[in-house]
């Protein structure tokens, strides 16, 4: 079982690609607070019925951080995220945002949910709404913004990742990749303190994937606290603060990107990155 903070057995991995990841300032700005630790997943486990999915999840995400989960189809990187979403109950363990128990019984679930940003695969659109009404439609019912505010600030985010022009359309009139940049902008409106993104390059064409990837790599040097699940292993590595292989319901191996995929401790990581580079995908 992996300990939080790394199954490395090094020593205690500080905030932030210790092993020398990219250097985004760690933690930086935060002046005065306490916790940087955005997200913390302390033995979560999950089952189906009799499929043991999670067995015991330990994982800390420090404010800024990038996480990437990797893993092989069927490993529990979507119910990850979803536990993590309070989409699924878990059945033992602890999940902390910010130093508070999200699963914490009689914890409003509305309001964590508030507080933590997931798109999927299948960007969910509301397809009858403009792409200006898609974003602005939480901010103002969730969290009670003022119309003219919230307007303003999704007119901001279009702006900020090109698609100023396309505040009018609908959803069935925009690409793949467009839709998934706008369904990424909804959940950003929200604002956000982690965004949960699963695998949301996986339903596009090969052409559309890049644009969305440079909003991910966007939103990363602007220091959004985010856990990624994907199959883009060229992304990951790009990408990542660090890299968490999921095997066997637990984090079998976890480390920065260069050193996980150039040298992976685990036989079965070097399996899983086998096969993958077989599939072409490395
Ligand atoms: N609601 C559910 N009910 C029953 N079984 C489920 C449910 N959701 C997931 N599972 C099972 O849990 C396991 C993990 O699924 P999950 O979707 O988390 O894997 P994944 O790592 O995201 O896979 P992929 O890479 O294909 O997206 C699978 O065996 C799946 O069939
Ligand atoms: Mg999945």
């Amino acid at each position: 079982m992996t300990t939080v903070g790394g199954s490395e057995g090094g020593p205690g991995r500080a905030i932030r690609g210790s092993e020398g990841g990219p250097g985004r300032a760690a933690g930086g700005g935060g002046a005065g607070r306490r916790d940087a630790v955005a997200l913390r997943l302390e033995g979560v486990r999950k089952s189906f019925g009799p499929l043991e999915v999670l067995r015991g999840i330990d994982l800390e995400v420090a404010e800024h951080e990038v996480v990437c989960l990797i893993g092989a189809s069927g490993s529990g990187k979507s119910t990850l995220l979803r536990c993590i979403d309070l989409l699924e109950p878990i059945d033992a363990g602890r999940i902390l945002v910010h130093g508070e128990e999200i699963t914490a019984p009689g914890v409003d679930v509305d309001r964590v949910r508030r507080r933590i940003g997931i798109v999927f695969q299948a960007f969910n659109l509301f397809p009858h709404m403009t792409v200006l009404r898609n974003v602005t439609l939480a901010p103002e019912k969730v969290l009670r913004k003022d119309p003219r505010e919230a307007e303003a600030e999704a007119l901001a985010l279009l702006e900020r990742f090109g698609l100023a022009e396309k505040r009018d359309e609908y959803p069935d009139r925009l690409s793949g990749g467009q839709q998934q940049r706008v369904a990424i902008i909804r959940a950003l409106a929200m604002r956000p303190d982690v965004l949960l993104l699963d695998e949301v390059t996986s339903a596009l064409d090969p052409e559309l994937i890049a644009e969305v990837l440079d909003v991910i790599r966007e939103l990363a040097r602007q220091g959004m606290t985010m856990v990624i699940a994907t199959h883009e292993m060229g992304f990951a590595r790009e990408t990542a603060d660090r890299v968490c292989l999921l095997d066997g319901g637990v984090i079998l191996e976890e480390g920065p990107p260069e050193r996980i995929f150039s040298e992976p401790r685990e036989p079965r990581t070097r399996e899983f990155l086998r096969r993958i580079v077989e599939a072409g995908r490395l």
